[in-house]
């Protein structure tokens, strides 16, 4: 096993250490972890030679709640490329705990993937993003105002273990800038249309009043979502580079627009999934190159 569990603090090394042997007697190892947001998981399904296993049965691991959220880890191949893909996540709103709702996440780092692709269902803030957009996220607020590791690592400000594996405290170029660069990249090579921005993170699940539409925007936020941010400070805080995308599925509520509804979200990740599962493919060799 690599070092990255050496940085997880003792309550929860264990517990996370217990399921990456678990999965790591069944061949579950890979260069890219792909964690799939709403409705977009069907990259899974291109997975060649895939391995699968649902959540309830990996030890520690809680089943998602949330209809049309499937809880499943694959590995196998995609483009050439050994993937650990996460087909479902848990998020904050489903109200465990961060320790729980991240132990996948950690699992997956100490699985030792070099890069991990965090992709999310997320409401266009950008009024020049459409439903059906995707996003390369470029950075992120995190407004669920916790920071997601308390207690989690053993050494909250970086130690000599957190160092040779390359990250301490800070989280500047959160999101890797070659890796976003390439995805653009790769979406260019495939013709599908790119943006960027910043990810705005809520705790949800109330999708946003009207007043924080205007917050979010004000501050700087391109899209909006509840999940991903979390996810992408703990790894990079166990030396994986986060590389984000978003799929813009509405544009963030406003006055006069009818009320977004989670089956809506998931309606349009699905006309975008097939999209994003070719650009995924693209990217991948890419960013394994050199
Ligand atoms: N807000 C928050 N989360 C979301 C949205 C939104 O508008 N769309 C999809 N996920």
């Amino acid at each position: 096993m690599s070092e990255r569990p050496d940085l997880l603090s003792d309550r929860w090394r264990g517990r996370v250490t217990d399921a990456v042997e678990f999965l790591q007697e069944k061949g579950f190892a890979g260069r890219v972890g792909l964690i799939l947001g709403s409705g977009l998981g069907n990259f899974a399904d291109a997975v060649q030679d895939a391995e699968r296993i649902d959540y309830a049965d990996i030890p520690g691991y809680h089943a998602t709640t949330v209809a049309e959220h499937t809880g499943r880890l694959v590995c196998g191949t995609a483009a050439g490329v050994p993937v650990v893909v996460m087909q479902g996540r848990l998020h904050p709103y489903e109200g465990l705990p961060y320790d729980e709702l991240l132990l996948p996440t950690a699992v997956l780092a100490c699985l030792g993937i070099e890069t991990a692709v965090v992709t999310n269902a997320a409401g266009g803030l950008n009024r020049y993003f459409a439903p059906g957009d995707l996003m390369a996220i470029r950075d992120q607020i995190d407004l669920h105002f916790h920071d997601p590791l308390r207690g989690l690592l053993a050494e909250p400000f970086g130690s000599p273990a957190a160092a040779r594996v390359g990250r301490v405290g800070g989280l500047a170029d959160l999101y890797d800038p070659d890796l976003a660069r390439k995805l653009v990249e790769a979406a260019a090579r495939c013709g599908v249309p790119m943006h960027s921005g910043t990810y705005a993170s809520m705790s949800g699940p109330a999708y946003e009043a009207k007043a924080e539409i205007g917050m979010l925007r004000r501050i700087g936020c391109d899209a909006v979502g509840m999940s991903t941010a979390p996810e992408t400070v703990l790894l990079k805080r166990l030396g994986v580079a986060p590389v984000g995308l978003s799929c813009i599925t509405n544009p963030a509520r406003e006055t006069g627009q009818p009320e977004l509804s989670h089956s809506d979200v998931v309606e349009v990740g699905a006309m975008v999934r097939d999209r994003m599962a070719k650009l995924l493919l693209e990217f991948l060799p890419l960013a394994t190159a050199g």
